[in-house]
């Protein structure tokens, strides 16, 4: 059977039926899967209750899963598999973690506008999150397309920006929620990384701004000048005509590309109520500013 796909914003985000998720997807049905994520950037798979080795399965299509980072090494044990990254608010016991806990911190600053794995050298290219337990209220997940973003901006601004080099950081994104409590072998583990602040996707062309919380300053820039182009930009960015907030429904299975979409999470009650949404992650396959501007790579 054809998958379906249905437009869920003007500008991006589709759903998409007709496929199931837990048995094994056929390349005449990734084909079109794979068509539909570069036309809409995000996709959505309502009734998709996979388990951990199938989201794996599926997200092994688009290039190869990482293991998740691991920020607290003296934490417990996970929960999940190494393939796997816990966005939960529960800890090893089961409960809902305390208000002082790393993790939660940690994952606090999901509430800030970012793209996954623009920290890395070798970044993110999709992620894919599947709602196994909801908040009765909120705790949805809002989305931005770049691409839209980068075409609505004025021609002398992408003059301006197209060529520039960023630094990323995700510690820098944890401090500006006030939140700092990292190791230094974690931090020695992520040291800053440069990516470009245009990217160009490799499969439709069309140019997307890279942008994320992560981001410590423009390369060669004076800091306050940096921080104000990249500010502007994000406002611009996550202005409501690209935004698409995502209402989570038990077994949707989200898919989106870090390439040309943005996203945070809204806040829900989470020191009372459980919300587990395990994700997976697909590498890419270079740093953006070694394959978009190889002469600015260093070394
Ligand atoms: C993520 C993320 C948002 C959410 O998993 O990368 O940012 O709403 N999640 O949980
Ligand atoms: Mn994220």
């Amino acid at each position: 059977m054809a998958i379906s796909v249905t437009p869920l914003h003007p500008v991006f985000v589709a759903e998409v039926r007709g496929v199931d998720l837990t048995k094994s997807v056929d390349p005449a049905a990734f084909a079109d899967i794979e068509a539909a994520f570069h036309q809409y950037g995000i996709l959505v798979f309502p009734d998709q209750p996979v388990t951990d080795a199938q989201q794996v399965d599926f997200s092994a299509h688009f290039g190869p899963v990482i293991t998740a980072t691991r920020y607290h090494r003296d934490a417990p044990e996970r929960r999940v598999p190494d393939n796997i990254s816990d966005i939960s608010n529960i800890g090893p016991d089961g409960n809902l973690m305390a208000a002082d806990d790393d993790r939660r911190m940690h994952h606090k600053a999901n509430e800030l506008w970012h793209t996954d794995g623009t920290f890395k050298h070798v970044p993110a290219r999709c992620s894919l999150l599947s709602a196994r337990e909801l908040p009765q209220v909120d705790g949805d997940t809002e989305f931005a397309d770049m691409r839209a973003a980068y075409d609505a901006l004025p021609e002398d601004r992408k003059r301006e920006i197209d060529g520039l080099v960023v630094e990323h950081s995700i510690f820098h994104s944890r401090e500006q929620i006030g939140f700092s409590g990292y190791t230094e072998a974690a931090r020695a583990g992520l040291p800053p990384v440069n990516q470009v602040l245009v990217r160009t996707h490799p499969a439709t062309g069309r140019k997307a701004l890279y942008l994320a919380s992560h981001i410590t300053h423009v390369v060669g820039w004076p800091a306050e000048k940096g921080r104000r182009l990249i500010d502007e930009l994000t406002a611009h960015a996550t202005q409501p005509d690209f935004v698409y907030r995502h209402r989570w429904r038990a077994n949707d299975l989200v898919l989106w590309d870090n390439r040309c979409s943005m996203h945070r999470a809204r806040p829900y009650d989470d020191l009372r109520e459980r919300r587990v949404m395990h994700r997976t992650t697909v590498s890419d396959e270079i740093n953006s500013v070694e394959r978009e501007l190889p002469e600015r790579a260093a070394g």
